[in-house]
């Protein structure tokens, strides 16, 4: 049988390959909560309300800022193939649902740049364990600062007054969304989700809460994942934010999101987000407040860098791609 090589592939398999990758994207409580259909001269995304977290994002905020991260692997994902594509985002309002619309598409030189992003992919993940004691250096929070700025957003390393004040407002959203009934289920519900291809398995959850400064999320329930002595002193935490508060802000910030996080994994820096003081609105605002009127917190990110003498958890599960794309208008043009 022979190969086609990249040059000379059909748009629609490049965009069914892009929507594939695409899947490895992360998203809050590994929900994937998007839906790709493959058409013969568009790739469109869709929030995926059956999978939304309905207690601790009723906004769908974290909901769309996950299919931003989808977004940005999809584009990239073409970019390292040599395509150029158009993006439309949330390009019909009519329907909300339709987060972004990718048309266009011409051909340019393989991008270097994109393909070691896609090997990123491969190998990004969330390592919920206590940072070593290795500060971040200052080349890196730049690099990681910059890929969210060029993706329209903004991001801001925490001093250590603000850091105290993170810490007090993740331990109050902590409280807070234990004491709430339906937030707690939600919780369960997504950290039960064996061999379903979503939700978090028991392997990248902590065994016991690690000893840091500011509290990890707690995830009602203990994992296997060892955590060890360690700390949090030399993490960096950083706040992911921009001008507005409305969905096509919250998607930008997710490409900016992917972007930093692809480029984290390339430098070897571990980020892992703290959404639970967004889902909370009073702590939302203390974020809003630390950044003194200048923009909408987004989300929460520590940067450090990992436990290099242990090996870190093993890659969360993800739905099959058959599940996530949609290839029904282009069966037969592509494979
Ligand atoms: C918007 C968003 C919010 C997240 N919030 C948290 C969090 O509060 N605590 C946490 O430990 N992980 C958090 N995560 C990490 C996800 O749980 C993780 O990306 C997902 O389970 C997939 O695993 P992977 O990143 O290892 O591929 C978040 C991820 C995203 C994209």
């Amino acid at each position: 049988m022979s190969q086609q090589s990249p040059t000379d592939r059909p748009p629609t398999t490049a965009l069914v390959e892009a929507a594939t990758t695409a899947g490895q994207a992360p998203s809050v409580h590994n929900t994937q909560p998007w839906q790709w259909r493959v058409l013969p001269d568009a790739l469109e995304l869709r929030m995926a309300r059956s999978r939304q977290l309905a207690a601790a994002d009723p906004e769908a905020r974290l909901l769309v800022l996950s299919c931003g991260i989808a977004l940005h692997h999809a584009r990239t994902a073409l970019a390292a193939e040599g395509w150029i594509a158009m993006v439309e985002r949330l390009p019909d309002p009519a329907e909300p649902e339709l987060l972004a619309r990718l048309s266009g598409f011409s051909r340019t030189d393989l991008d270097p740049d994109a393909m070691r992003l896609v090997q990123c992919m491969r190998i990004r993940h969330t390592d919920r364990r206590p940072v070593s004691e290795e500060p971040v250096a200052d080349s890196a929070i730049e690099e990681i600062t910059h890929a969210v700025t060029a993706e329209g957003s903004r991001f801001q390393i925490l001093d250590s007054d603000q850091v105290m004040e993170l810490a007090a407002a993740a331990s109050h959203a902590d409280i807070v969304e234990a004491e709430d009934p339906e937030t707690r289920e939600e919780l369960a519900y997504w950290t039960s989700r064996a061999g379903t291809g979503t939700g978090l398995p028991p392997e990248v959850l902590p065994e016991q809460a690690p000893q840091t400064t500011v509290p990890a999320r707690d995830f009602g329930r203990s994992g296997s994942l060892p955590v060890g002595p360690g700390h949090d002193r030399a993490a960096a935490y950083a706040l992911l934010f921009g001008d507005e508060d409305e969905p096509e802000s919250w998607l930008r910030a997710g490409e900016g999101l992917s972007a930093s996080w692809l480029t984290a994994t390339r430098l070897g820096v571990s980020m892992v987000p703290l959404s639970g003081v967004v889902e909370v609105d009073s702590t939302r605002q203390i974020l809003r407040e630390l950044l003194a009127g200048i923009g909408f917190p987004y989300l929460v990110l520590r940067l450090g860098i990992a436990d290099p003498a242990h090996a870190g958890p093993p890659h969360t599960p993800r739905l099959a791609a058959d599940q996530v794309v949609d290839t029904s208008a282009v069966r037969g043009e592509h494979g």
